[in-house]
């Protein structure tokens, strides 16, 4: 399996495929990335078409770490007994938040409203229509909260548009009151077979996912929605391996959607230490087209706190022992040499007899990393 993409779940990635034996070799555009430690690593720009062929010589998948990689030279040079999967056309609907959203609209899928806003009287329109607050994201290359915002006002909404629509569409949201934010990790096989992990509670701040708690306590009902409508977004983009389903719970129990990401999900570590196949393995098994994992949560109650970056410079491991000490604690780092304030550097997954004894765990050893 080929991974285009040298971050963090390319590397959780590879964990899982040492289990399986399944070879893993990764293309990374910086030296130094999570994935420098791997075995078989291949460093090029996305349009270095010589290491591109080199890296797609004896894959027989290709899949991503993220949605973000320049797939153009990679499609070019793709033999034809080479699968991409997720492939161009999923890629392609998901990568741009507008697209992704207008694509769930004509699905049915439950929406908040939105609006691509391609000039400033278009702003202003949108801001009568939909009132403040309102949430500015810039519809490519945004992710972990980078290039999103909360604007409260015309003066906000503007500059929005000027720092972070870079010339091209601002995609505008109404504000949506959400009661909780939930996400579930879907896995899905190339003839369409899919199966989706328990609903998770998910907590973030600055637009930012800092952490999850599984079950999430919400009535039956609504899990069992959150899931369907979970599977059918993976279904209606086509999408192949892990696919990770973002909502909001309004007060009477509605579900909208937020985004969806086509690969494995922050919200979906907890797998790993937490139920029967991670979904780093369920990933590989769906991209290579094998039968997937059961998806069963292993013990009541499981919670993931990320580790953030609190400065800026070099990382270091000091603290790891502290961390360490915390009984039921899984600490998981992902080998990042420079922490800035907010970077997502590592995280700790603790199980328990209920949400709280697994959160308290999970909390008190992240508190304890300092990298
Ligand atoms: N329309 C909205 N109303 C209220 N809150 C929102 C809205 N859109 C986004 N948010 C908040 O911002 C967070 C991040 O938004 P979104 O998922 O679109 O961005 P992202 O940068 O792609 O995030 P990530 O990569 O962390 O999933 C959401 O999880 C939610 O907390
Ligand atoms: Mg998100």
């Amino acid at each position: 399996v080929g991974v285009l993409g040298g971050g963090q779940l390319a590397r959780m990635m590879a964990e899982a495929a040492v289990r399986l034996d399944v070879r893993l070799r990764v293309y990374q555009t910086s030296a130094e990335g999570p994935s420098s430690v791997l075995p078989d690593v291949h460093t090029g720009a996305w349009t270095d078409s010589e290491c591109i062929d080199a890296f797609l010589a004896g894959c027989d998948v290709v899949t991503l770490d993220n949605e973000w990689v320049d797939l153009g030279t990679v499609v070019d040079r793709l033999p034809p007994d080479v699968s991409l999967r997720p492939g161009v056309e999923t890629m392609n609907r998901v990568r741009d938040k507008i697209r992704q959203k207008a694509h769930m609209e004509a699905y049915g899928l439950p929406l908040g409203l939105y609006e691509g806003c391609h000039d400033r009287s278009s702003l202003d329109e949108v801001a009568r229509r939909f009132g403040f607050p309102l949430v500015a994201k810039r519809p490519t290359h945004s992710y972990d909260g980078y290039g999103n915002r909360t604007v409260h006002d015309r003066t906000q909404l503007h500059a929005a548009f000027d720092e972070l629509g870079g010339g091209g569409p601002l995609l505008v949201e109404q504000w949506v009151p959400f009661v909780q934010e939930l996400a579930v990790i879907v896995a899905r096989r190339p003839g369409g077979q899919a199966v989706a992990y328990p609903v998770t509670a998910t907590q973030q701040r600055n637009h930012k996912c800092e952490s999850v708690e599984v079950p999430a306590a919400v009535e039956h009902s609504v899990a069992e929605l959150a899931t369907e409508l979970s599977l059918a977004a993976a279904e209606v983009f086509d999408c192949v391996g892990v696919v990770g389903v973002e909502l909001f719970m309004l007060e009477d129990g509605r579900l909208l959607l937020n985004e969806i990401a086509p690969r494995p999900h922050n919200t979906g570590h907890y797998t790993i230490d937490a139920c029967s196949t991670s979904q780093f393995e369920n990933h590989l098994r769906a991209v290579l087209d094998l039968p997937l994992g059961e998806t069963t949560l292993l013990r009541p109650a499981a919670a993931m706190v990320n580790v953030l970056g609190k400065r800026l410079g070099k990382s270091q491991s000091a603290s790891l022992a502290s961390a360490l000490a915390v009984p039921g604690a899984s600490v998981h780092l992902y080998g990042k040499d420079v922490v800035r304030p907010g970077r997502k550097m590592g995280h700790v997954t603790a199980v328990g007899a209920s949400i709280e004894e697994a959160r308290n765990r999970a909390t008190e050893a992240a508190r304890r990393l300092e990298l």
